[in-house]
Protein backbone atom coordinates (compact mmCIF):
# COMPACT_ATOMS: atom_id res chain seq x y z
CA UNK A 1 0.00 0.00 0.00
CA UNK A 2 1.59 3.42 -0.95
CA UNK A 3 2.39 5.38 2.41
CA UNK A 4 0.15 8.20 1.36
CA UNK A 5 -2.94 5.84 2.18
CA UNK A 6 -3.66 5.28 5.98
CA UNK A 7 -3.12 2.44 7.47
CA UNK A 8 -3.86 1.36 11.12
CA UNK A 9 -0.56 2.20 12.37
CA UNK A 10 0.35 5.15 9.87
CA UNK A 11 1.49 8.22 11.47
CA UNK A 12 0.43 11.41 10.34
CA UNK A 13 3.70 13.26 8.67
CA UNK A 14 2.13 16.61 9.88
CA UNK A 15 -0.81 17.59 12.58
CA UNK A 16 -2.32 20.40 12.91
CA UNK A 17 -4.12 21.79 15.73
CA UNK A 18 -6.66 24.85 16.58
CA UNK A 19 -6.14 24.78 20.39
CA UNK A 20 -9.78 26.61 21.26
CA UNK A 21 -11.57 26.34 24.36
CA UNK A 22 -9.45 28.35 26.57
CA UNK A 23 -12.07 30.79 27.71
CA UNK A 24 -14.22 28.81 28.45
CA UNK A 25 -12.20 26.73 30.65
CA UNK A 26 -11.61 29.55 32.56
CA UNK A 27 -14.45 31.01 32.57
CA UNK A 28 -16.02 27.56 34.20
CA UNK A 29 -13.47 27.92 36.94
CA UNK A 30 -15.13 31.24 37.92
CA UNK A 31 -11.41 32.99 36.88
CA UNK A 32 -10.59 35.60 33.95
CA UNK A 33 -10.33 34.03 30.43
CA UNK A 34 -6.28 34.56 30.50
CA UNK A 35 -5.92 32.39 32.80
CA UNK A 36 -7.10 30.25 30.14
CA UNK A 37 -4.81 31.13 27.75
CA UNK A 38 -2.13 30.82 30.30
CA UNK A 39 -3.25 27.42 31.37
CA UNK A 40 -3.23 26.78 27.69
CA UNK A 41 0.78 26.68 27.63
CA UNK A 42 1.34 23.60 29.40
CA UNK A 43 -0.63 21.81 27.05
CA UNK A 44 1.29 23.27 23.97
CA UNK A 45 4.36 21.57 26.13
CA UNK A 46 2.82 18.12 26.33
CA UNK A 47 1.51 18.29 22.35
CA UNK A 48 4.80 19.02 21.74
CA UNK A 49 6.62 16.35 23.22
CA UNK A 50 4.83 14.09 22.60
CA UNK A 51 4.80 14.48 19.10
CA UNK A 52 8.34 14.31 19.34
CA UNK A 53 8.01 11.37 21.06
CA UNK A 54 6.02 9.57 18.21
CA UNK A 55 8.15 10.98 15.21
CA UNK A 56 6.15 13.66 13.51
CA UNK A 57 7.36 15.71 11.46
CA UNK A 58 5.43 18.84 11.34
CA UNK A 59 3.20 20.25 14.71
CA UNK A 60 1.43 23.56 13.43
CA UNK A 61 -0.27 25.52 16.24
CA UNK A 62 -2.90 27.97 15.41
CA UNK A 63 -2.78 30.82 18.68
CA UNK A 64 -3.69 33.87 17.65
CA UNK A 65 -5.93 34.57 14.39
CA UNK A 66 -6.61 37.42 12.38
CA UNK A 67 -9.77 37.67 13.81
CA UNK A 68 -8.48 37.61 17.05
CA UNK A 69 -7.82 40.99 17.33
CA UNK A 70 -11.42 42.44 17.06
CA UNK A 71 -11.58 40.64 20.89
CA UNK A 72 -11.49 42.70 24.13
CA UNK A 73 -8.68 45.24 24.11
CA UNK A 74 -6.86 43.82 27.32
CA UNK A 75 -7.41 40.46 26.54
CA UNK A 76 -5.52 40.76 23.20
CA UNK A 77 -2.84 42.49 24.89
CA UNK A 78 -2.56 39.98 27.51
CA UNK A 79 -2.22 37.37 25.03
CA UNK A 80 0.36 39.26 23.20
CA UNK A 81 2.22 39.65 26.56
CA UNK A 82 2.01 35.86 27.21
CA UNK A 83 3.35 35.25 23.41
CA UNK A 84 6.53 37.48 24.24
CA UNK A 85 6.68 35.08 27.71
CA UNK A 86 6.44 32.18 26.27
CA UNK A 87 8.77 32.80 23.40
CA UNK A 88 11.52 34.32 26.10
CA UNK A 89 11.15 31.10 28.82
CA UNK A 90 10.44 28.41 26.29
CA UNK A 91 13.53 28.91 23.53
CA UNK A 92 16.21 27.09 25.41
CA UNK A 93 13.87 24.03 25.87
CA UNK A 94 13.01 24.08 22.20
CA UNK A 95 16.65 24.42 20.61
CA UNK A 96 17.77 21.36 23.32
CA UNK A 97 15.04 18.81 22.38
CA UNK A 98 15.92 19.85 18.64
CA UNK A 99 12.48 21.53 17.54
CA UNK A 100 12.81 23.94 14.63
CA UNK A 101 10.88 27.08 15.19
CA UNK A 102 8.60 29.01 13.07
CA UNK A 103 6.04 31.64 13.29
CA UNK A 104 3.48 32.07 10.72
CA UNK A 105 1.35 34.89 9.57
CA UNK A 106 1.38 38.45 9.05
CA UNK A 107 4.11 39.46 11.54
CA UNK A 108 4.47 43.16 10.57
CA UNK A 109 1.22 43.60 12.71
CA UNK A 110 2.79 43.17 15.88
CA UNK A 111 5.20 45.88 17.61
CA UNK A 112 8.69 45.76 16.83
CA UNK A 113 9.53 44.33 19.78
CA UNK A 114 7.87 41.13 19.40
CA UNK A 115 9.24 41.02 15.93
CA UNK A 116 12.54 41.19 16.75
CA UNK A 117 11.87 38.59 19.61
CA UNK A 118 10.46 36.14 16.58
CA UNK A 119 13.14 36.41 14.30
CA UNK A 120 15.91 36.16 16.66
CA UNK A 121 13.93 32.70 18.40
CA UNK A 122 13.53 31.35 14.52
CA UNK A 123 17.11 32.38 14.03
CA UNK A 124 18.26 30.23 17.15
CA UNK A 125 16.84 27.08 16.14
CA UNK A 126 17.24 27.54 12.57
CA UNK A 127 19.81 24.72 12.45
CA UNK A 128 17.60 22.10 14.52
CA UNK A 129 15.95 19.10 12.07
CA UNK A 130 14.13 17.58 14.71
CA UNK A 131 10.11 18.30 15.05
CA UNK A 132 9.32 21.22 13.19
CA UNK A 133 7.20 23.49 15.06
CA UNK A 134 5.09 26.31 13.29
CA UNK A 135 2.98 28.79 15.52
CA UNK A 136 0.15 30.42 13.41
CA UNK A 137 0.13 34.15 14.85
CA UNK A 138 -2.16 36.99 12.97
CA UNK A 139 -2.60 34.07 10.76
CA UNK A 140 -5.66 33.42 8.50
CA UNK A 141 -6.42 31.04 5.89
CA UNK A 142 -7.75 33.72 3.13
CA UNK A 143 -4.71 36.22 3.99
CA UNK A 144 -2.58 33.62 3.17
CA UNK A 145 -3.93 32.82 -0.26
CA UNK A 146 -3.93 36.64 -0.57
CA UNK A 147 0.12 37.05 0.16
CA UNK A 148 0.44 33.85 -2.10
CA UNK A 149 -1.25 35.68 -4.77
CA UNK A 150 1.07 38.94 -4.39
CA UNK A 151 4.13 37.49 -4.66
CA UNK A 152 2.63 35.42 -8.40
CA UNK A 153 1.56 39.11 -9.44
CA UNK A 154 4.87 41.00 -8.28
CA UNK A 155 6.56 38.12 -10.33
CA UNK A 156 4.15 38.39 -13.82
CA UNK A 157 5.15 42.09 -13.65
CA UNK A 158 8.66 41.65 -13.53
CA UNK A 159 8.23 39.16 -16.10
CA UNK A 160 9.56 36.38 -14.50
CA UNK A 161 6.18 34.49 -14.36
CA UNK A 162 3.80 33.82 -17.28
CA UNK A 163 -0.01 34.17 -16.17
CA UNK A 164 -0.29 30.54 -18.00
CA UNK A 165 2.27 29.16 -15.62
CA UNK A 166 -0.21 29.87 -12.19
CA UNK A 167 -1.53 26.74 -11.78
CA UNK A 168 -1.99 24.40 -8.19
CA UNK A 169 1.46 23.97 -8.54
CA UNK A 170 3.04 27.06 -8.91
CA UNK A 171 0.31 28.39 -6.19
CA UNK A 172 1.80 25.50 -3.80
CA UNK A 173 5.01 26.83 -3.85
CA UNK A 174 4.11 30.40 -2.23
CA UNK A 175 1.90 29.37 0.66
CA UNK A 176 3.28 29.70 3.84
CA UNK A 177 4.68 25.57 5.04
CA UNK A 178 5.14 25.16 1.19
CA UNK A 179 8.49 22.84 2.10
CA UNK A 180 6.53 20.98 4.92
CA UNK A 181 4.34 17.86 3.97
CA UNK A 182 0.57 18.89 3.58
CA UNK A 183 -1.58 18.78 6.73
CA UNK A 184 -2.52 15.00 7.60
CA UNK A 185 -4.44 15.67 10.60
CA UNK A 186 -6.36 18.54 11.68
CA UNK A 187 -7.52 18.32 15.74
CA UNK A 188 -9.65 21.31 17.15
CA UNK A 189 -10.52 20.79 20.68
CA UNK A 190 -13.16 22.58 22.54
CA UNK A 191 -16.04 20.90 20.61
CA UNK A 192 -16.75 23.83 17.72
CA UNK A 193 -16.95 21.66 14.64
CA UNK A 194 -15.52 24.46 12.36
CA UNK A 195 -11.85 25.95 10.08
CA UNK A 196 -11.99 29.13 11.81
CA UNK A 197 -10.10 30.49 9.02
CA UNK A 198 -6.91 28.08 9.56
CA UNK A 199 -4.68 26.47 6.64
CA UNK A 200 -7.64 26.58 4.11
CA UNK A 201 -4.85 25.52 1.58
CA UNK A 202 -3.10 23.29 3.05
CA UNK A 203 -6.05 21.34 4.71
CA UNK A 204 -7.73 20.50 1.55
CA UNK A 205 -6.96 16.78 2.46
CA UNK A 206 -6.57 16.50 6.10
CA UNK A 207 -8.50 14.18 7.95
CA UNK A 208 -10.64 16.34 10.60
CA UNK A 209 -10.42 15.43 14.54
CA UNK A 210 -12.94 17.29 16.93
CA UNK A 211 -12.35 16.74 20.84
CA UNK A 212 -15.01 18.42 22.88
CA UNK A 213 -11.97 18.54 25.47
CA UNK A 214 -10.96 22.12 26.00
CA UNK A 215 -7.31 22.94 24.76
CA UNK A 216 -5.95 23.20 28.77
CA UNK A 217 -7.07 19.89 29.49
CA UNK A 218 -5.91 18.20 26.09
CA UNK A 219 -3.29 16.06 26.79
CA UNK A 220 -1.13 13.06 25.88
CA UNK A 221 -4.02 10.36 26.67
CA UNK A 222 -6.28 12.96 24.48
CA UNK A 223 -3.48 13.25 21.77
CA UNK A 224 -3.27 9.67 21.32
CA UNK A 225 -7.09 9.24 20.88
CA UNK A 226 -6.70 11.61 18.07
CA UNK A 227 -3.65 9.72 16.11
CA UNK A 228 -5.20 6.24 17.08
CA UNK A 229 -8.45 7.81 15.52
CA UNK A 230 -6.22 8.93 12.45
CA UNK A 231 -4.94 5.79 12.28
CA UNK A 232 -8.03 3.79 11.81
CA UNK A 233 -9.33 6.33 8.35
CA UNK A 234 -8.86 5.03 5.14
CA UNK A 235 -7.41 7.95 2.96
CA UNK A 236 -8.89 7.75 -0.61
CA UNK A 237 -8.07 11.27 -2.36
CA UNK A 238 -10.52 10.65 -4.75
CA UNK A 239 -10.02 6.74 -5.24
CA UNK A 240 -12.57 4.23 -4.97
CA UNK A 241 -12.16 2.43 -1.37
CA UNK A 242 -11.57 -0.95 -3.35
CA UNK A 243 -8.86 1.27 -5.61
CA UNK A 244 -6.65 1.80 -2.00
CA UNK A 245 -7.75 -1.14 -1.00
CA UNK A 246 -5.96 -3.65 -3.27
CA UNK A 247 -3.03 -0.63 -4.20
CA UNK A 248 -5.09 -0.28 -8.10
C1 LIG B 1 -8.46 29.78 21.90
O1 LIG B 1 -9.27 29.82 23.01
C2 LIG B 1 -7.27 30.68 22.03
C3 LIG B 1 -7.33 31.91 21.21
C4 LIG B 1 -8.23 32.18 20.32
C5 LIG B 1 -6.28 32.89 21.43
P1 LIG B 1 -10.47 30.85 23.13
O2 LIG B 1 -9.97 32.08 23.79
O3 LIG B 1 -11.13 31.05 21.80
O4 LIG B 1 -11.45 30.08 24.11
P2 LIG B 1 -13.03 30.03 24.02
O5 LIG B 1 -13.38 29.46 22.68
O6 LIG B 1 -13.53 31.41 24.20
O7 LIG B 1 -13.40 29.10 25.13
C1 LIG C 1 -9.69 29.97 16.45
O1 LIG C 1 -10.43 30.05 17.61
C2 LIG C 1 -8.39 30.69 16.60
C3 LIG C 1 -7.44 30.10 17.55
C4 LIG C 1 -7.56 28.97 18.19
C5 LIG C 1 -6.24 30.84 17.74
P1 LIG C 1 -11.58 31.15 17.79
O2 LIG C 1 -12.14 30.92 19.15
O3 LIG C 1 -11.06 32.50 17.52
O4 LIG C 1 -12.61 30.76 16.65
P2 LIG C 1 -14.17 31.07 16.53
O5 LIG C 1 -14.33 32.54 16.75
O6 LIG C 1 -14.87 30.28 17.59
O7 LIG C 1 -14.56 30.61 15.17
MG1 LIG D 1 -12.66 30.10 20.86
Amino acid sequence: MSDSFTSATAVPRHVAIIMDGNGRWAETKGQPRVMGHRAGVKSVREIVRVCRERGIEALTLFAFSSENWSRPEREVQLLMRLFMAVLRRELNDLHENNVRLRIIGDISGFDDKLQQRIRAAEAKTAGCDGLQLNVAANYGGRWDIAQASQQMAVLVQQGELSVEQIDEQTMARFMTLADQPEVDLLIRTGGEKRISNFLLWQCAYAELFFSSVLWPEFDEAAMAEALSCFGGRQRRFGLTGAQVTNNL
